[in-house]
């Protein structure tokens, strides 16, 4: 087949999307497909001079290999191009994607996970892997997603705050600690601030100021953190991660070895087939499609609370879907393979 790897794009979530993109291609490639892998932002530009089925074979730009994934620098990769805020399809993208059999979206973020490409991709008559619009639109914003699936599933009390620099202090005032702040439409953890007190809430809601002023803040629930991947429909063996020092945040997710990852869980039968359940049910509801992973804190009374599910979940080497996918007897390669034969029925 030919296959569009799609990767990078300007949601803050880019390299990690470079990470999870080299991975598919790597594994799409070794199954014999015709792969190219490409920067949804920069597009041809990655690749000058070639053409065709070149595209095909070439391998990543070595400035994929040097992106440093503890710091996505959007401003230098915006200037770098002179990005005049009106695409993030980079020249030549289009094209190629209609002429591949599918495109692989190894994107994650806004802009990429979010339905937007999807979108214009079922306009463009362009088949992709994973969820449709709707449902990537709705999962990729948490209060939208709590808010449809609170009568199903346990998820912590939240409010919702669009704000300016000049609500801070009220939000700080009305908001009970400890919470949790997090951009409304943020992945990777990237914006996410555990609030003990008022001083850090504050800092906190300053800080999601970077992030576009849209925040969830949820009662903190302390507990183990425990995902589930749903591949068509059904959960995979649950793992849990316990990060050395802090919570599973940006570091803690993709530096190898920071936090010890278990699959399946070490947790009671009745905690997994909880999460099992909650997981296919939040699935189910948002009318996701072939794969995603739903992310949990199971509380010491033994509750599991939904914090949210993820359409395109990472698939980098530190990834934890294809970790559950291994688990139940789908290697890297073949679960690439089951998301490209799922997409296309
Ligand atoms: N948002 C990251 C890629 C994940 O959920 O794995
Ligand atoms: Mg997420």
């Amino acid at each position: 087949m030919k296959i569009v790897v799609l990767a990078g794009g300007l949601s803050p979530e880019r390299n990690v999307s470079l990470s999870s993109g080299t991975k598919i291609a790597e594994a799409l490639r070794g199954l014999g497909h015709q792969t190219a892998l490409i920067d949804m932002f920069f597009g041809l530009e990655d690749y000058p001079g070639l053409t065709g089925e070149e595209l095909y074979k070439a391998p990543a730009p070595e400035r994929w290999r040097k992106v440093d994934r503890a710091a996505p620098d959007l401003e230098a990769v915006r200037n770098s191009r002179k990005w005049d805020g009106k695409g993030d399809f980079g020249p030549g993208v289009l094209e190629l994607c209609q002429g591949a059999d599918i495109v692989f979206l190894a994107l994650h973020g806004q802009c990429g996970e979010d339905g937007r490409v999807q979108a214009a991709f079922d306009l463009m008559d362009i088949p992709y892997t994973g969820s449709g619009y709707l449902g990537s639109a709705v999962a990729m914003d948490k209060d939208m997603t709590k808010k449809l699936v609170k009568g199903l599933v346990s998820t912590p009390e939240w409010s919702y705050a669009e704000y300016t620099e000049r609500d801070v202090d009220r939000l700080t005032s009305k908001t009970p600690v400890p919470c949790v702040v997090k951009p409304v439409d943020s992945g990777s953890s990237i914006g996410v601030a555990i609030a003990r007190d008022k001083k850090e809430l504050r800092a906190a809601l300053l800080e999601g100021l970077k992030f576009g002023g849209r925040c969830v803040l949820e009662r903190y629930v302390s507990g183990r953190e425990i995902q589930v991947g749903v591949l068509d429909g059904k959960a995979l063996p649950a793992i849990e991660i316990i990060p050395k020092q802090g919570f599973y945040d940006y570091e803690n997710k993709y530096q190898a070895g920071a936090a010890e990852e278990i699959c399946p869980a070490p947790i009671s039968p009745e905690a997994a087939r909880q999460v099992a359940r909650a997981a296919e049910a939040v699935y189910a509801a948002l009318d996701l499609g072939v794969y995603s992973r739903a992310d949990f804190i199971l509380d010491e009374s033994g509750t599991a609370w939904f914090l949210e599910i993820n359409t395109l979940p990472g698939m980098t080497p530190t990834s934890l879907m294809p970790q559950e996918a291994a688990a139940a007897g789908l290697d890297y390669p073949t679960l690439c393979q089951h998301i490209v034969d799922a997409s296309l029925r």
